[in-house]
């Protein structure tokens, strides 16, 4: 199963395991367990090397810790300013949640394929994420704010499970004003919650949607990326316009290990961006 969108190779082409060393410019906390980091290249001659696009991975190494596949939450068009939004749930993760500004760590990428942003000029498209699913479409969001008028309608659908948990909130205003026409919702709100409740699938009957149109990435929990997926067939968009990101637990990001493997494909080559014409045998088994 290959990728049919046009990515970035790694820095290093002809060694894919040679890591650079960046070093934290900033931190911000974004949830209780969520940061995110900017990196910036120590040697400059790789930050200038160094591309990326939507949807694509970093690998970031800890040594003597471990290596984490973490998606690039920045702008692809400025890609020597790196920011990786990172949840802290095992060795990686929680050690560079202890590292502090001006910290040194070390990082190989990027990897997997994007999403088609080049596709999708002229059309309009609805990005439907949760959680932390927020951060593999963040680099679409700023692709499309910095070329705001190649694209028909866009919609942001977001939501997370209490206010308190939701990511970017400095950022909402922006993209409304950008015409993002931006959704946020909580599964359970609070006290000072005076916004949506409910699924992130819900907010799909304020679209008024043209099937023939729009594309949709979504990304987020498995079982929301269906329940999603559920309502785009219910308004008859085509499954090969659906795009899901997938994540699996990974090793090599070259295709070696095998860690990835999701029926026939690799998440770490063949993917994270898939359309859902490719997913559509293992979404819709539970638990797959
Ligand atoms: C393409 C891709 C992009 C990702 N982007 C991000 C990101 O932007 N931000 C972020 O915080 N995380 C992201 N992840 C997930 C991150 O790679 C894992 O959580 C990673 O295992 C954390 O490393 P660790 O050493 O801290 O935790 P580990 O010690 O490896 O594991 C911690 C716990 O999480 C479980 N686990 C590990 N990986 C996964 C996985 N992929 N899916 C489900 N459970 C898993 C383990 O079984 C264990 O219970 C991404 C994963 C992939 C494949
Ligand atoms: S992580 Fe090794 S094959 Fe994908």
């Amino acid at each position: 199963m290959k990728p049919n969108i046009q990515v970035a190779a790694t820095v290093d082409a002809a060694n894919p395991w040679a890591t650079h060393a960046v070093r934290i410019r900033a931190i911000e906390q974004e949830v209780s367990d969520v940061a995110s980091y900017e990196l910036e290249f120590e040697d400059s001659a790789v930050a200038e090397r160094f591309h990326f696009v939507p949807g694509q991975f970093n690998m970031l190494y800890l040594p003597g810790i471990g290596e984490s596949a973490i998606s690039i939450s920045s702008d692809p068009d400025v890609p020597q300013r790196l920011l990786h939004t990172v949840r802290a749930v095992g060795s990686v993760t929680r050690a560079l949640a202890r590292k502090q500004i001006g910290d040194q760590l070390l990082l190989r990428g990027p990897f997997g394929s994007a999403w088609p942003v080049d596709l999708f000029r002229g059309q309009d498209i609805v990005i439907a994420a949760g959680g932390l699913g927020l951060a593999p479409v963040r680099p679409v969001i700023h692709y499309i704010m910095n070329r705001r008028g190649e694209f028909g309608k866009v919609w942001l659908l977001y939501g997370a499970r209490s206010p308190d948990d939701l990511l970017y909130t400095s950022q909402y205003d922006c993209w409304r004003e950008t015409d993002i026409e931006t959704h946020i919702t909580v599964d359970l709100g609070d006290n000072q919650w005076k916004g949506n409740i409910g699924v992130v699938p819900s907010l799909f009957e304020r679209l008024q949607l043209d099937a023939s149109l729009t594309r949709v990435l979504t990304c987020g929990p498995e079982i929301m990326m269906r329940f999603v997926i559920a309502e785009c067939l219910a308004q008859k968009i085509d499954p090969k316009h659906i795009f899901v990101s997938m994540e699996r637990n990974m090793n090599c990001a070259l295709g070696f290990c095998g860690h990835c493997q999701l029926g026939p494909a690799f998440v770490c080559k063949d993917g994270p961006v898939f359309t859902y014409e490719q997913m559509e045998p293992y979404l819709n088994v539970e638990d797959f």
